[in-house]
C-alpha cells in the first residue's frame, strides 16, 4: 500500500519538474542558477559553510559578518566599510566578484545574463525573511571606495572582458581545485576496502532503510518491481541463455555495492544516505543475497573486508599479458586480418535479442 503511494508521489514529482518550466516564477529558475553556486554555497533549512558562507538570511546581510566563517580579508574590510546584501551590491557582486571587490576568495568569474542574476537573487531571497523589507527601504549602503570605478560601468557584454584570467597551468585554463572538492570528488571504494568511509549498520537496520526508499523499485526482497533491476537472486543462471545477473549472482565486490549504492541511490535522489546508512542498506543487500544469514550482522569499514561474494572467483585482473597480440608487443591487426571475407551469419532482428514484452527480460544488471 505505502509502496504505490510512493510511487504516486514520486510520479507527480517527476509531473512537476516537468511543467514548471512552462510557466516559470523567478525564485524557480533562480534555484537551477544556483546549481552553479552550490558547489561551495549551501542555502536552506540547515545550510552549513562549505567552501563559502551559507546564504540564509542574505539579504541585508552585512558582508562578510558570519561569525563562524573565515572571510578573505577584502570581504570583511568592505563590510566594516558598510556594504550590505541588497538587490543592487548582488547584481554587482554576482557579475563581477572580483571587479566589485578586489581580493574576494570567492573563485568565480560571475553570472553573464542579467535574468540568471535576477532569478538567483529572487531564489535567495525566498530564504531570507527580511528581504521585501529591505526592497522596500531606501539603500543606505556605502560603496567600497576603491573599486568604484570597477563597479561603474554596466555588466560587460563579451566574454574577454568579463574572463578572469587564470595565473596557473600551461594553458592558463580553468582553477586549481580546492581540497574540499578533491574530497568531496572522491567518494570511490575499491575491492580492498581502500576508500571506505568510517561507519556502521546491521542488517536490521538496513532492512528498515530499504523498505522505506529501496523497495518501491527494488521489490521487498529485492525482485524488482516491474522492469527496476533485480537485486537478488539468479544465482546458478550464469550459463543459462538468459542469465540473471544480480549483484548476488554476478557482482564480484562488495566494495562496488557499496560505492554504487552510495554514489547513485536512491535513484532520483542521490548521495542522500549517510555513510552508516549505506553500510546498514549494504548489509541488508547481502541479507537478501543470503551472503551474510543473521539479521544482527553488522556491516563496518571493519567488517568489510570478511565479506566475499560468490562470483568473485570467476573474475580475475587482465593484464593484458595473455592476449596473444598484446603479449607478443605486435601492432594489433586493422585490415586484412582473418583469411577470408567476413561472413553475416545472423542478423539481430533474427535473433530477436530485445525483448518486446514485460515478462521477457528484466531491467538491469552490468554487462
Ligand atoms: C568556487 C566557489 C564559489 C562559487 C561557485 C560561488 N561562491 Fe560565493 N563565495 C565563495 C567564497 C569562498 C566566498 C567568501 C568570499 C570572501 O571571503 O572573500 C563567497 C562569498 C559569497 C557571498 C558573500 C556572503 C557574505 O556572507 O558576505 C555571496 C552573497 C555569494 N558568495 C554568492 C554566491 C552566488 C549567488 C553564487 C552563484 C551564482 C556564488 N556565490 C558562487 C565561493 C563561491
Ligand atoms: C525510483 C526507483 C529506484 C529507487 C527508489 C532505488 N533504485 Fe536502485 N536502481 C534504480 C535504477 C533505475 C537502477 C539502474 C540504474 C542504471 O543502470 O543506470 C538501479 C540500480 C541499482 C543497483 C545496481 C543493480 C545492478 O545490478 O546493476 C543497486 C545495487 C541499487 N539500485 C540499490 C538501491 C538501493 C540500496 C536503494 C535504496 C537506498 C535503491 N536502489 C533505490 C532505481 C531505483
Amino acid at each position: 500500500m505505502s509502496k504505490f503511494l510512493k510511487l504516486t508521489a514520486s510520479v507527480i514529482l517527476f509531473g512537476a519538474i516537468a511543467t514548471t518550466g512552462a510557466n516559470a516564477q523567478d525564485a524557480d529558475a533562480g534555484k537551477k542558477v544556483f546549481r552553479k553556486c552550490a558547489a561551495c554555497h549551501a542555502v536552506g533549512k540547515g545550510a552549513k559553510n562549505k567552501v563559502g558562507p551559507e546564504l540564509n538570511e542574505l539579504i541585508g546581510r552585512v558582508a562578510g559578518s558570519l561569525e563562524d566563517y573565515k572571510y578573505s580579508k577584502a570581504m570583511t574590510a568592505v563590510g566594516e566599510e558598510g556594504l550590505v546584501w541588497n538587490n543592487d551590491t548582488l547584481t554587482e557582486y554576482l557579475t563581477k566578484p572580483r571587479g566589485f571587490i578586489k581580493g574576494t576568495k570567492m573563485a568565480f568569474g560571475g553570472l553573464k545574463k542579467d535574468a540568471e542574476i535576477e532569478n538567483v537573487i529572487a531564489y535567495l531571497a525566498t530564504y531570507s525573511a527580511s528581504a521585501e523589507q529591505a526592497a522596500a527601504e531606501p539603500e543606505e549602503m556605502a560603496e567600497p571606495a576603491e573599486t568604484a570605478d570597477a563597479t561603474s560601468g554596466q555588466a560587460p557584454a563579451g566574454l574577454a572582458a568579463d574572463a578572469v584570467i587564470p595565473d596557473h597551468g600551461n594553458y592558463h585554463l580553468g582553477r586549481v581545485a580546492l581540497p574540499e572538492e578533491i574530497t568531496a570528488w572522491d567518494i570511490d571504494v575499491r575491492p580492498d576496502g581502500a576508500g571506505l568511509p568510517v561507519g556502521k549498520g546491521t542488517v536490521a537496520d538496513g532492512g528498515v532503510i530499504y523498505d522505506e526508499s529501496c523497495a518501491v523499485c527494488h521489490g521487498v526482497f529485492g525482485e524488482g518491481e516491474g522492469r527496476w533491476p533485480v537485486l537478488s537472486g539468479g544465482f546458478d543462471t550464469l550459463t543459462a541463455d538468459r542469465p540473471e545477473k544480480t549483484i548476488g549472482s554476478y557482482w564480484p565486490f562488495a566494495s562496488t555495492i557499496f560505492d554504487y549504492v552510495n554514489r547513485a541511490m536512491p535513484f532520483g535522489n542521490a548521495r542522500s544516505l549517510s555513510a552508516d546508512e549505506t553500510y546498514a542498506v549494504t548489509a541488508y543487500l547481502l541479507y537478501l543475497n543470503d551472503i551474510v544469514t543473521d539479521e544482527s550482522f553488522e556491516l563496518s569499514n571493519e567488517t568489510f573486508s570478511d565479506i566475499k561474494l560468490p562470483n568473485e572467483e570467476n573474475f580475475y585482473p587482465d593484464d593484458r599479458l595473455e592476449e596473444p597480440n598484446f603479449a607478443k608487443g605486435t601492432e594489433p591487426c586493422m585490415q586484412n586480418c582473418g583469411d577470408r571475407p567476413a561472413e553475416i551469419v545472423m542478423r539481430a532482428r533474427v535473433l530477436d535479442v530485445t525483448p518486446d514484452n514485460d515478462e521477457e527480460g528484466g531491467a538491469g544488471g552490468i554487462d
